[in-house]
């Protein structure tokens, strides 16, 4: 997509609902171009009208499963030919909080290929073009969850985990350019810690397991990573603010 926005145009994985929803909605309002990155095309299509006609910003859905080896491919081709693209939000990614000998093997595997393989890949495609532009800036959406050793945590939370160690290794490869990473782990506030029967998570809902877990508002996911960027220097303002 080419653009003659100065800020140029962030990809964000996972855009159509919860979190990714709420960055695409923030940064269209700063001003970004944006490519929504999801499964479901009609969702997408109908948030990419509703936020070019609210913001004037220029909006592409671009529909593709993550799991699948060949959409992947494609949003990879779309990180590594789009030199408007300075922004990336790894943000997809779902959880499966069961315990780990009753867990779906099928089930954990796409979670990895989700949480883990897809962010690897768009990270791989993105950054070579920002540190030869030397502009850009690629945010993980981690967790909270990535630091909590319970039950039923063991792949959500390693796979959230390896985002934040994965980032924070990138970051000091980069350190030399003015491109920055971040892993967005915000610390979800006490008050937004589900108790078992609150929960988000369908699988521990169902089997009424006795694993709590954080579950934060979007805005506030998104709130913290916005406040984050802001307060650790140099975050470049061309790409980022
Ligand atoms: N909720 C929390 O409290 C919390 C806290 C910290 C971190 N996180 C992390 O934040 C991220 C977003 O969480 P959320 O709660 O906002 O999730 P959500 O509301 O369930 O949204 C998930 C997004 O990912 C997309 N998605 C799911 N599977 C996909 C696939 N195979 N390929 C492409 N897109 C896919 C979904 O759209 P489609 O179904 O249309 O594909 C949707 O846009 C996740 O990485 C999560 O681990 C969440």
């Amino acid at each position: 997509m080419s653009t003659t926005n100065q800020l140029g145009t962030a990809l964000i994985t996972g855009a159509s609902t919860g979190i990714g929803a709420t960055y695409a909605d923030r940064l269209a309002r700063r001003g970004y171009d944006l490519i929504l990155v999801a499964r479901n095309k009609p969702t997408l299509d109908k948030l990419a009208a509703s936020l070019a006609a609210e913001t004037g910003v220029r909006v592409q859905a671009l529909p593709a499963d993550l799991t699948a080896k060949a959409d992947l491919d494609r949003v990879e081709t779309v990180l590594r030919d789009d030199s408007s693209i300075t922004l990336l939000v790894n943000n997809a990614g779902t959880a499966t909080l069961a315990p780990f000998a009753k867990a779906d093997i099928e089930r954990l595997d796409q979670k990895i290929q989700l949480n883990i393989v897809a962010p690897t890949r768009l990270s791989r495609a993105a950054l070579p073009g920002f540190l030869a532009r030397n502009r850009g800036a690629l945010v993980n959406i981690s967790s909270v969850m990535s630091q909590m050793v319970q039950p039923g945590n063991s792949v959500y939370g390693a796979t959230k985990a390896y985002l934040l160690h994965f980032s924070e290794v990138l970051a000091l490869e980069v350190a030399a350019s003015t491109v920055r990473v971040q892993a967005n782990r915000e610390k979800t506030p006490a008050r937004f810690s589900a108790k078992p029967t609150d929960t988000r998570c369908a699988s521990s809902r169902k089997s009424r397991s006795p694993i709590s877990f954080a579950s934060a508002p979007p805005t506030w996911v998104c709130t913290w990573g916005f406040m984050r960027a802001r307060n650790s220097r140099p975050w470049p303002a061309s790409a980022w603010r």
